[in-house]
């Protein structure tokens, strides 16, 4: 019988040992995801053995406060709780790194030290420099391992970079950053991090697509009526997150990046093998055929942007999006986002592709539904329950993820009657164990130069020249499309549905 886990083995390249740098090792993402997502690895055994963690940050701070913190989060968080023995294990390998970003001898200081570590290792090492520090710093960062010379490969070890979102504001400058990453690392040493793509459940689109004969055939315009995707938040701007936000909103922050990928996961065409360049090739035809909605007119039929007023969040009082914390009182960023999307090539034409995304929403959920055509309506048309609808194939991307297929059947009974029911998967019952965290899955695939989860420069730009009208639309044109506004904890607000009901559709309830 074959092992599943030595599938696993053999279906990805091994990661190698290598020393992460991480940039704004003080922030967030350091505390709350990417230090747990090592040390999982590190106690599911997935992460080589001798790999080093070097925090780079601008406070002062000692490696014990640097660890203490770090321990206290990964309590909180850690997907596989928390074992202090196994913590002092691993909290041996890390080290903390004091220096401004702007400081050139600081990147010296860290050369010297990969160095050092390299020789208590005996030879020379693999580095991973991991940019999340706030946006204004990757220029400088990347440039400063190019001028201490950190940023070059050579036969027997490598120097990868991982970039994370925001990567630019808009085309301009996702396109300079390029140009910056591009002039410092080579293409196939860079990793722009999008972590939905990480997600289990985002990789198993493909599986479920092209592993399943009975999908494809019916993907196209001619069997699917209309595609949905969600992305729901019940979070607002807690822990400062109002600074970034307000700035960014929901189009920029959310769909640029993680929507539209989805998105081309579940519009591409069957890519000819599972390289990276195969996978990242298709998905990318899939941005570059998006109908632009490049006029005032357009952008107001078709995207609708809201803030939430004051209400109730899981039985919690939140206040509305203008008086959150570091938001401006009179802001006009959207916290929540709807759009129409039409994909122009010949198996998606007329289909349209519905996605929304906003924070303060009645729950955190992610998911992607497939609406099927109706089968036409001669057989069952005078029975009660036979206009509930046709299939709808909803794939649940968080959190409880899963596969269900609603189909309609007979209600048992003398007489005919017939009402919708469900086909439910979900991962956790039927393969009796939870799935990794998407970082631990980019980690590992960075430490083993597979880039396939990662988006490619063409990806990230085609995706911004889409989002680039509609920012622009709504900040600059005179006749900006209206913010609309819903009560925080309800689903949206009424310009989202009127959107769908112009075509007689309504939204999936989740
Ligand atoms: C981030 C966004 O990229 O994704 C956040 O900046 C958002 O605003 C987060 O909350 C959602 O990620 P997840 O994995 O919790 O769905």
């Amino acid at each position: 019988m074959s092992n599943p886990f030595r599938e696993d083995l053999v279906s990805r390249s091994r990661a190698e040992a290598c020393t992460v740098v991480i940039f704004g090792a003080t922030g967030d993402l350091t505390h709350r995801k990417l230090v747990p997502a090592l040390y999982n690895l590190a106690v599911d055994g997935e992460l080589p053995h001798g790999v080093k963690i070097i925090g780079f940050a601008r406070r002062e701070k000692s490696n014990e406060v640097f660890r203490e913190g770090l321990e206290e989060l990964n309590k909180e968080v850690s997907r596989s709780g928390h074992d202090s023995e196994l913590w002092s294990e691993y909290q041996e390998s890390i080290e903390y790194h004091q220096s401004e970003f702007t400081d050139i001898d600081g990147y010296q200081r860290l050369a010297d030290r990969l160095d050092a570590i390299d020789r208590e290792r005996g030879g020379a090492g693999n580095r991973l420099f991991y940019v999340a520090s706030a946006p204004e710093f990757f220029d400088v960062i990347l440039e400063s391992l190019k001028a201490v010379g950190l940023s070059n490969s050579a036969e027997g070890y490598w120097s990868r970079v991982i970039v994370e979102k925001p990567f630019g504001t808009d085309l301009a400058t996702a396109q300079h950053l390029n140009e910056v990453v591009s002039n410092t690392f080579d293409e196939k040493d860079t990793y722009r991090i999008d972590h939905y793509l990480g997600k289990e459940t985002a990789q198993n689109i493909m599986v479920l697509r092209f592993a399943n004969a009975i999908f494809e055939p019916l993907w196209n315009n001619k069997y699917i009526e209309q595609v949905q995707i969600t992305c729901a938040e019940h979070l607002g701007m807690e822990g400062g997150r109002g600074g970034y936000y307000d700035k960014a909103g929901a189009l920029r922050d959310m769909v640029q990046n993680h929507l539209l990928q989805l998105l081309s996961l579940v519009a591409m065409e069957p890519p000819t093998d599972l390289s990276a360049d195969g996978v990242r090739d298709e998905k990318v035809k899939v941005l570059r055929s998006l109908r632009q909605l490049d006029t005032p007119e357009l952008i107001r039929e078709n995207v609708v942007r809201a803030q939430y007023s004051a209400g109730h969040v899981d039985t919690k009082q939140v206040v509305g999006y203008r008086d959150e914390d570091r938001v401006d009182p009179e802001s006009m960023t959207e916290a929540y986002v709807a759009l129409r999307m039409h994909i122009d090539t010949w198996r998606w034409s007329g289909v349209p592709f519905y996605v929304r995304v906003g924070k303060r929403l009645p729950k955190k959920a992610t998911e992607i539904s497939v609406h099927f055509k109706a089968p036409p309506n001669v057989l069952f048309n005078a029975i009660p329950g036979a206009t509930a609808g046709g299939n709808v194939l909803v794939i649940r991307i968080q959190p409880d993820e899963g596969i269900s297929l609603r189909m309609v059947s007979k209600l048992p009974g003398t007489t005919l009657r017939m009402e919708p029911v469900k086909m439910d998967f979900h991962y956790a019952t039927s393969f009796g164990k939870g799935s990794p965290e998407a970082y631990e899955r980019l980690l590992l695939d960075a430490m083993a130069g597979d880039a396939t989860l990662f988006a490619r420069r063409d990806e990230v730009e085609e995706a911004w020249r889409f989002i680039d009208h509609i920012e622009k639309a709504w900040h600059e044109s005179e006749s900006a499309p209206a913010m609309a506004d819903f009560v925080a904890g309800s689903w949206g607000p009424k310009a989202a549905d009127d959107l769908l009901k112009q075509d007689g559709n309504s939204w999936r309830r989740l």
